[in-house]
């Protein structure tokens, strides 16, 4: 069967309240519609259109942007937006006339894809399938009206239902698949007589089971992946569904969350045997851990790779950075980009660093800031180091052999080389090359001044 895909997004979202295009609103870090994308790319449909009107241009170049690109979507542009009908109806000039049709919606983010996989296989014998599904409260859908021998005769939209539908439960979902060229003869014979005064591409269902054509109602297994977005409360609830799905998996192939419902996932995690996240946890983009790594309470893990035996310590913030084996960081850490830290480093509480490479057993543990910086194996640096890498106007590097010693409280003013060996007196400001090997202090003398005397109050 040849699938195409149509996507519908050309919708405002006037209850979003927002100048962003509804699609474009996020869900785990990515937008609704690139969650769409994701689901209907899996089923390897022959293409994809995407009908697009409110925001055409941003949701455009948002998509390019995060698609790779063997990824070409055939953009559709509905200038005004008429109605679904009518939307579709736009695209299918786009399609081919023997192809089979799936309806999909930018603001149903959580469909899978299986589910559509199995809609579409039904067009193989009925040329028009539903996802259907069964409401507690169905207010606002679309119904499912059938006739006394229970088959689909048409959807009667909730504004121009009457009481008595109304009390229907069974409701359309939006999703749809049909086979493209009686698709066609239906759309053209859509009008728009109703509430919204909009061309409604639910009116073809009561025009195929008119004609006798095979119409098919497909149910949804979970009713958690039709729920679609109009306000941001419904953002919020498919976000916390989706975590909490996304939650389970990971447990159940090994990870142990302290609590599931404090832990965002807003990208991938892989990970090996028996790691450990405290509560919330937020992990963004690419994550990668090695065995055993543990994650304390409050961290954010942005485009890391961490390797075996790592403990994060708490309220740590760790971006784009290689951490190797049995490193140590945190609390109150921050690893910036283009770090790396060899194996059995540590980077202790209220540090900071950023674009540098630290060696095997390094300790930075205290109150520093190590920026544009080459340090080797073995060094040790000081509470309260800073390395003064900005000038005011350029980045300037830092480069410490291995085994350095460096006291508390130095100031590194870069371009500085120190020498492998090399101590640095605490309190130091170091502006030119320290030799190896030696101990380089810039103190001053320490003197007592014998009679002084501290000042007293003035009686008056
Ligand atoms: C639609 C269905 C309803 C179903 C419900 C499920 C119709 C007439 N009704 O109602 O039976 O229960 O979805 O959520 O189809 N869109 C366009 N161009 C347009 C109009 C809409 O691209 O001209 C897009 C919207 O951006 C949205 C989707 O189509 O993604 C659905 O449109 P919406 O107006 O929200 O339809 P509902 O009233 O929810
Ligand atoms: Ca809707």
């Amino acid at each position: 069967m040849k699938l195409e895909v149509i996507i519908l997004a050309a919708g405002k979202g006037t209850r979003m309240h927002s100048q962003r295009p509804k699609v474009l609103h996020e869900i785990a870090g990515r937008a609704m519609l690139s969650h769409v994308l994701d689901c209907a790319t899996a089923i390897a449909p022959e293409r994809i259109h995407i009908v697009i009107g409110h925001g055409a241009d941003a949701v455009r170049e948002h998509v390019m942007q995060q698609s790779p690109a063997e990824h070409r979507f055939n953009w559709v542009v509905q200038e005004e937006q008429l109605g679904t009908g009518h939307a579709v109806t736009e695209a299918l000039s786009h399609v081919g006339a023997d192809a089979h049709v799936l309806v999909l919606y930018g603001d149903v983010p959580l469909i899978q894809p299986e589910t559509i996989s199995r809609l579409a296989q039904e067009t193989a014998t009925n040329s028009l399938a539903l996802l259907t599904a069964t409401l507690e409260a169905p207010d606002g859908y679309g119904r499912i009206v059938r006739d006394s021998q229970a088959e689909v005769v048409g959807i009667v939209e909730d504004r121009d239902a009457t009481d008595a539908e109304r009390e229907i439960r069974e409701i359309n979902t939006g999703f749809m698949a049909a086979q493209a060229r009686p698709l066609g003869a239906w759309l053209q014979r859509l009008d728009n007589r109703n509430a919204k005064q909009e061309f409604y591409l639910t009116d073809i269902v009561g025009m195929a089971a008119g004609e006798g054509a095979a119409v098919c109602a497909v149910p949804v297994t979970s009713n958690w992946e039709i729920t679609g977005v109009n306000a941001r409360t419904d953002l919020a609830r498919i976000e916390r569904i989706y975590q909490e799905r996304t939650a389970h998996q990971l447990m159940e192939t090994g990870l142990t969350l302290k609590d599931p419902a404090r832990f965002d996932l807003r990208g991938s995690l892989d990970f090996g045997r028996d790691c450990e996240i405290d509560i919330n946890v937020v992990l963004e983009g690419s994550v990668v851990m090695g065995d055993d790594v543990c994650v304390g309470p409050n961290c954010l893990i942005r485009n890391c790779v961490i390797g075996s035996g790592v403990t994060i310590h708490a309220n740590s913030v760790l971006d784009a950075a290689r951490i190797g084996d049995r490193c140590s960081i945190g609390p109150f850490a921050r690893v910036r980009p283009d770090t790396a830290l060899a194996e059995d480093a540590r980077v202790g509480n209220f540090v900071e660093v950023k674009k540098s490479n630290v060696g095997r057993g390094s300790k930075i543990n205290h109150l520093a800031y190590v920026g544009d910086s080459e340090v080797g194996s073995n060094v040790n640096i000081g509470a309260g180091v800073i390395t003064c890498n900005y000038d005011g106007a350029n980045k300037h590097r830092t480069v410490i052999g291995d085994d350095v010693f460096i006291g508390s409280d130095c100031q590194l003013v870069a371009p500085v080389t120190i020498g492998a060996g090399a101590t640095i007196g605490a309190g130091s400001t170091i502006n030119r090359d320290a030799p190896e090997g030696k101990l380089t202090l810039t103190r001053v003398t320490q003197k007592t001044i014998q009679k002084w005397k501290r000042p007293t109050k003035k009686s008056s």
